[in-house]
């Protein structure tokens, strides 16, 4: 997958791309490019946001900016899905997550401030997701959020299996994972479920599908 973030702070992502799963899968399966709007402005001095129109705090990244950053690096509004990051966009789900894993070719478009003019989320992105009913400072968690999501789908992401059974998988039904315990069995009186501890591989199954919430 070639996933293309376009961001005013590519240098924040450098603590991402040093972790696992990201890390496994870059250049493997995994092209992750960094784009710095500043690097596209048609304006002076790098500016890439404005007042708003009618008035209010905040600066807004501007139209002309993003559609310059787009033309630029795929020649125009570019086929594939392209994503504003955005408090008003649909909620991130796993299901969308396993959708945009899917993708050959993804595009990021994060703001800071006020947000998006408008007609970027209208005209140049194909979609807005939001990763929760909250206001963070800028679209970089939100987009790392997603890279993250989607990176640990990738082929080569996890160790074989472990990427199968947890929350919202399909082998769950789409529910929330049992818990998990190790060492030590007994702590200051927390007994960790004895049919953990039994060997029964039967037993241990039916428990956790019991505990499947
Ligand atoms: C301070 S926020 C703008 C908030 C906007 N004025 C509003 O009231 O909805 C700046 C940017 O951070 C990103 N952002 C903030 N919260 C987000 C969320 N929950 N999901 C996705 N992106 C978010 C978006 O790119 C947004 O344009």
């Amino acid at each position: 997958m070639q996933l293309d973030v376009f961001t005013l702070v590519p240098h924040a992502y450098a603590w991402l791309t040093e972790q696992r799963p990201v890390a496994a899968v870059l250049g493997r399966s995994l092209d992750l490019r960094l784009l710095s709007y500043r690097d596209y402005t048609p304006l002076r001095a790098g500016q890439v946001d404005d007042e708003p129109y009618g008035g209010g705090a905040g600066m807004v990244l501007r139209v002309d900016v993003v559609a310059a950053a787009l033309e630029a690096v795929y020649g125009g509004r570019p086929e594939h899905p392209v994503i504003a990051m955005s408090p008003q966009g649909r909620q991130l789900t796993q299901a969308i997550v396993e959708e945009l894993a899917g993708c050959d070719r993804l595009t990021l478009l994060s703001a800071r401030f006020e947000g998006f003019d408008e007609r970027i989320v209208e005209h140049l992105a194909s979609d807005a997701l939001s990763v929760g009913p909250y206001v963070l400072s800028n679209g970089d968690l939100p987009a790392m959020i997603v890279v993250d999501a989607v990176a640990r789908r990738l082929p080569g992401a996890l160790s074989e299996g472990s990427g199968e059974v947890e929350s919202f998988s399909r082998e769950l039904d789409g529910g929330l994972e049992y818990p998990h315990y190790t060492r030590p069995a007994d702590f200051g009186g927390w007994r960790v479920p004895e049919v953990l501890l039994s060997g029964d591989h039967g037993r241990i199954a039916s428990w956790r599908k019991e505990h499947v919430r």
